[in-house]
């Protein structure tokens, strides 16, 4: 029998904490554990938590509940979170979450061995270092100004594509967002150790990055700035696809619209969150861009590249949204026309400056509700008009994994999912397919051999 250390982290929100499950799994297999898909399997359960909204922090906390049942039997089992949310509730999550032993903050994953070694093996005459609590459990929430994981052998699993983080932090205050209180300012990774990883990934199999930041464009390091980054990266021998995100529309530059354009590795795919389609709104949300400046830049990028997939981010029911405003961000939606939009209800988060608004600003639930509906319709059907429209077009798609109704998926050069017949061998290459139908958000497609690729979004 294996006595060898396993260890299981389930994964909440973004790339951003993906890539942190990656970091963490490296980090733990340094140290002899390895990784498994099976919580009733491992020695150390972990799970990395989101705060960007209310409704992740529920989610989770309902999951550590029912991750208990594999202690069962296995007192010595550690359950842990990690997290956004670990950072924001600390160790108040020991009494919330029933069972947990070790809360720990984004910037404390090196930790990691040395907290599950004091779980597992405590020395009660010692007092364990770093918040130890009455209940009994760990939590570390220390912010690093330097750490950005320098050094540590991430464990991916995604085959051919692969999440690069090149910053982590904010230096932003969006009065909605409780991102920069519980991952701190923004830290750059050095551009060498950047561009040294993705020669490793290269070298692995890799044929796709997204480069990954809270507000990835104001990347900046010894005189590097994110577009020449970008056409670093680009230019890397064997990459066939560069992707990042997000963007922050401020910072969001003509050289950085050419380093997209020009670089032929560089996908013309652009999520570029808009937020609200009002200025009033847009500037209580602490956004610094105006919506005609919003609008320049979406013209910027289709004059340079016509074939450009679009998407973006809203939020609606922000506290003193009226319903003029919301039509207004409505309206930006038909003007822009996105191909993709990911959309929500304002969530109120302690701590960041809008909840400091007056209460009778708030907008109710049910108008919240009612106005996030109506977005997701407009949206969806523009995305369906849109969808529709490029039905005929053969493109190539990198195949990603098998469908669960069968078949393969692979997504297009603007980030589209394609579901299509194919053997499982073509998983991590490149397939020629042509777009026969669409669901609207998705669509289905036939695999053509030796057929001329189009270069659509
Ligand atoms: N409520 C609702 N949505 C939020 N986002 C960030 N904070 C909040 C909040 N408090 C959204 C923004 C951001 C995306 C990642 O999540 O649209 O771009
Ligand atoms: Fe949050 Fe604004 Fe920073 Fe994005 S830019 S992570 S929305 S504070």
């Amino acid at each position: 029998m294996s006595t060898q250390k396993k260890a299981y982290i389930e994964t909440y929100g973004c790339q951003m904490n993906i890539s942190d499950t990656e970091l963490m799994h490296g980090i733990l297999a340094a140290e002899g554990y390895a990784a498994t898909e099976k919580p009733e399997d491992a020695d150390v359960i972990l799970v990395n938590t989101c705060a960007i909204r209310e409704h992740a922090e529920q989610r989770v906390l309902g999951r550590v509940g029912q991750l208990q049942q594999f202690r069962r039997g296995r007192p010595d089992v550690v359950i842990g979170v990690t997290g956004c949310m670990a950072q924001r509730l600390g160790a108040d999550l020991l009494d919330r979450a029933g069972g947990v032993d070790l809360v720990m903050g984004p910037d404390a994953y090196r930790q990691l061995p040395e907290k599950l070694a004091a779980l597992r093996h405590p020395a009660p005459a010692l007092p364990v270092l770093g918040g130890a609590t009455a209940a009994g459990g760990l939590t570390v929430l220390t912010f690093d100004p330097f750490e950005n994981y320098e050094g540590v052998e991430a464990r991916r699993t995604s085959g051919a594509s692969a999440w690069v983080p090149i910053q982590r932090g904010c230096n932003y205050r969006c009065t909605y967002c409780i991102v920069p209180y519980v991952r701190g300012d923004e830290k750059n990774r050095a551009p060498e150790a950047i561009l040294d990883e993705v020669h490793r990934l290269v070298a692995d199999g890799v044929v796709e990055v997204t480069l990954l930041g809270q507000t990835v464009n104001s990347y900046e390091h010894d005189g590097w700035d994110f577009p020449r980054l970008l056409r670093a990266v680009a230019r890397v021998p064997g990459i066939r696809r560069v992707r990042f995100t997000s963007p922050h529309p401020n910072g969001f530059t003509r050289e950085l619209v050419a380093a997209m354009a020009e670089e032929p590795t560089v996908c013309k795919q652009l999520h570029l969150p808009v937020q609200s389609g009002h200025d009033r709104t847009l500037k209580r949300m602490l956004r610094r861009y105006t919506v005609q400046a919003y609008l320049e830049k979406i013209a910027w990028v289709r004059e340079a590249m016509p074939e450009i997939a679009l998407s973006t981010d809203v939020i609606v029911g922000f506290p003193g949204e009226t319903e003029k405003e919301y039509h207004a961000t409505l309206e930006l939606m038909r003007t822009v026309r996105f191909d993709d939009a990911y959309l929500y209800k304002y969530s109120l988060r302690d701590g960041t400056p809008a909840t400091r608004l007056p209460r009778k600003q708030f907008v109710p639930d049910d108008v919240a509700q009612t106005r996030l509906v109506k977005l997701i319709e407009t949206h969806r059907e523009i995305q369906a008009q849109i969808n529709r429209s490029e039905l005929g077009r053969t493109l190539e798609v990198l195949v990603e994994k098998e469908a669960k109704r069968g078949g393969l998926l692979g997504r297009t050069e603007g980030n589209k999912v394609v579901a299509f017949a194919g053997a499982s061998t073509l998983i991590g290459h490149f397939a020629t397919v042509r777009l026969t139908g669409t669901t609207g958000a998705t669509f289905s497609g036939e695999r053509v051999e030796d057929q001329p690729v189009q270069r659509v979004a």
